[in-house]
């Protein structure tokens, strides 16, 4: 059922039930934190790994201490700045709190997101709502109420949906304090210099082998169906010309300076945004929709290696690393 309904969604969570719902970053598959049956749902219904841990959203910082112990001073820092809005916050985990939520880790992922449906959801329910983004495992995360519904149908119990697309089109920035070494676990569209210059200390920003899982960084997440290309400008000529009989998507930020390949009639140019912000909120949803044409090849051309850039450039590497 597709509806503008709070109280609809929140008898629907109430029961145990699953409702996809309207971020800032992209739609969650949501369901009640507290309820290990509605867990065990999102798992099945994502085709995701049960080792893959979940996001506890909340309504508000004050909320933490029900799920996390040991908070840092940082953590308070962190959300007073940026909360509610899209950034994640890793912390030690509440002995009390179902390890199904975190996939067996001692830490747990906490947010509150800045989207009103999402607070008066929160807020109506008034407990934590354990969310994934609302698409299979591996699949493009939706940015709107239907592509929530082509990814998932019916296997959701309700979709709430908002009247435009997700403001910011990208999975949120993931931060792990859960130890002494503030720590990069996903960038996303708040910059990790906002982030330092917040805390007044660097954020490691390189993964290394002691890392917690996070999904987001398996190599096939976010991958359309249809072959993903990340060229430059140089690379590209040499592609056009080698597949010149195929049919190809084209994403480019900067049509002017294309090569001449791109003249071809079989190839589709798709203008992207030249701007970070509008970029990224524009990017999934452009990716769903050239992913249901019959194209043999999409080719996206690299954005700039700027940091407004990098959760855009980490998102299309991933996208063209092939499922
Ligand atoms: O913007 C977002 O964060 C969206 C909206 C719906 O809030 N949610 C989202 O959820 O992107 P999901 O499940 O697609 O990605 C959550 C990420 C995964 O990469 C997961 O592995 C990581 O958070 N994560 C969750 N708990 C973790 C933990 N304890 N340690 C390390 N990573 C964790
Ligand atoms: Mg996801």
């Amino acid at each position: 059922m597709i509806t503008k309904n709070i109280e609809i969604a929140v008898r629907t969570l109430t029961n145990g039930g699953l409702v996809a719902f309207p971020t800032e970053t992209v739609y969650g598959l949501g369901g009640d934190a507290k309820n290990s049956l509605a867990i065990n749902k999102i798992y099945r219904v994502k085709n995701r790994p049960k080792d893959h841990p979940l996001i506890i959203h909340i309504a508000d910082k004050n909320d933490l201490p029900l799920w996390a112990e040991k908070i840092p001073p940082e953590a308070y820092l962190i959300a007073e700045s940026f909360w509610p809005g899209p950034v994640t916050l890793i912390l030690q985990k509440r002995k009390a709190v179902s390890a199904l939520l975190t996939g067996g880790q001692n830490t747990i992922a906490l947010r509150v997101p800045r989207h009103p449906m999402a607070k008066a959801l929160l807020e109506a329910f008034g407990s934590g709502i354990a969310a994934p983004s609302a698409n299979k495992f591996t699949h493009v995360s939706p940015t709107n109420a239907q592509d929530v519904d082509e990814e998932l149908g019916e296997s959701v119990d309700c979709i709430l949906a908002a009247d435009s697309a997700c403001e910011v089109g990208l999975e949120s920035t993931i931060i792990d304090l859960s130890t002494n070494i503030p720590k990069l676990l996903r960038p996303g569209m708040i910059k990790v210099s906002e982030i330092e210059a917040v805390l007044g200390r660097f954020v490691v920003k390189h993964q290394n082998e002691n890392m917690p899982r996070a999904s987001g960084m398996h190599q096939l997440h976010y991958a359309p169906k249809t072959k993903t290309h990340l060229l430059s400008i140089n690379e590209m000529q040499d592609f056009l010309t080698q597949n010149n009989k195929c049919w190809l998507v084209l994403l480019s930020h900067d049509l002017k300076n294309l090569p001449p390949g791109k003249d071809n009639k079989n190839i589709q140019l798709i203008k992207m945004p030249n701007d970070a912000y509008n970029y990224a909120r524009k990017l999934y949803q452009t990716l769903r929709a050239v992913d249901k044409g019959e194209y043999q090849h999409i080719v996206i051309q690299k954005v700039p290696e700027e940091e407004d850039w990098l959760a855009i450039s980490d998102r299309l590497t991933k996208a063209s690393a092939g499922r």
